[in-house]
């Protein structure tokens, strides 16, 4: 019969363990091996594909590397806050997470500032790129209201697919639903610079709300504006 190994002796590969642990990338880990600058108990490491646990002691030069727990957050996004960690004019969306968490979440894509609703933030860049990548076919739902009531053409232009403007590639193929004529879901598996908004300007309307639903298997939910979660593990796996 097997036995389960707790995490804490899990052991997984030196090059892994530090790219998750670093800012620095696979391919820079092993730089660094054969730089001589990474040892694991006091001696040189030989090798990337050298196994550690938490039980070594792995250092860059002097600094000891402790193993960098993931976090995979959801958050209501008010308007006026910015996905990005900076910016002159309005606050940043990290600015309603405690600052613990603040400290190295990237976006898994971005809302623009006036757009409210779902957005997720996470410290595994392998994950937040498997919720952006159109390969994934993540679909992001977005409830859009209107300027204008919403014809039956621009439904079909919008689902097979349109060209915005300044691009040569057709939109890939969307999901509208109807809520009231001037309100619809729209579902896309893309995110392209202001991409709803430039949607619905190419059928001849204009978006005066914008909120996002859910991206994937996540849903916004009851979670309360400017609030956050913690996703619970059979969400984050959606997109392992
Ligand atoms: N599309 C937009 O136009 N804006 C957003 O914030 C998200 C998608």
């Amino acid at each position: 019969m097997g036995v389960t190994k707790p995490d804490d002796i899990k052991k997984v590969r030196l090059d892994k363990f530090l790219a998750k642990s670093t800012t620095y990338s696979r391919s820079e880990v092993k730089r660094l091996i054969r730089q001589k600058r990474i040892s694991v108990d006091g001696e040189l490491a030989k090798a990337a594909e050298q196994k550690v646990s938490r039980l070594n002691r792995v250092k860059l030069d002097e600094e000891l590397i402790v193993k960098r727990e993931l976090t995979y957050i959801a958050i209501n996004k008010p308007a006026g806050y910015i996905c990005a960690a900076q910016d002159e004019v309005h606050p940043s969306v990290l600015k309603l997470l405690p600052k613990e968490h603040a400290s190295d979440l990237h976006f898994a894509g971005r809302l623009d500032v006036d757009t409210t609703g779902l957005v997720l933030l996470s410290n595994d860049g392998n994950w937040t790129h498997r919720v952006t990548s159109p390969k994934h076919e993540n679909f992001k739902v977005y409830r859009v209201d209107l300027a204008e009531p919403i014809s039956a053409q621009a439904v079909e232009q919008l689902i097979s697919g349109v060209k915005l403007r300044g691009e040569d590639n057709l939109t890939l193929p969307a999901k509208v639903d109807l809520l009231t004529e001037k309100q619809i879901l729209l579902s896309i598996s893309e995110g392209r610079y202001h991409q709803v908004k430039r949607m619905l300007a190419a059928v001849g309307n204009h978006v005066n709300r914008l909120h996002r639903v859910s991206v994937g298997g996540v849903s916004i939910g009851d979670l309360a504006e400017g609030e956050w979660k913690e996703l619970d593990l059979a969400q984050v796996k959606n997109y392992l």
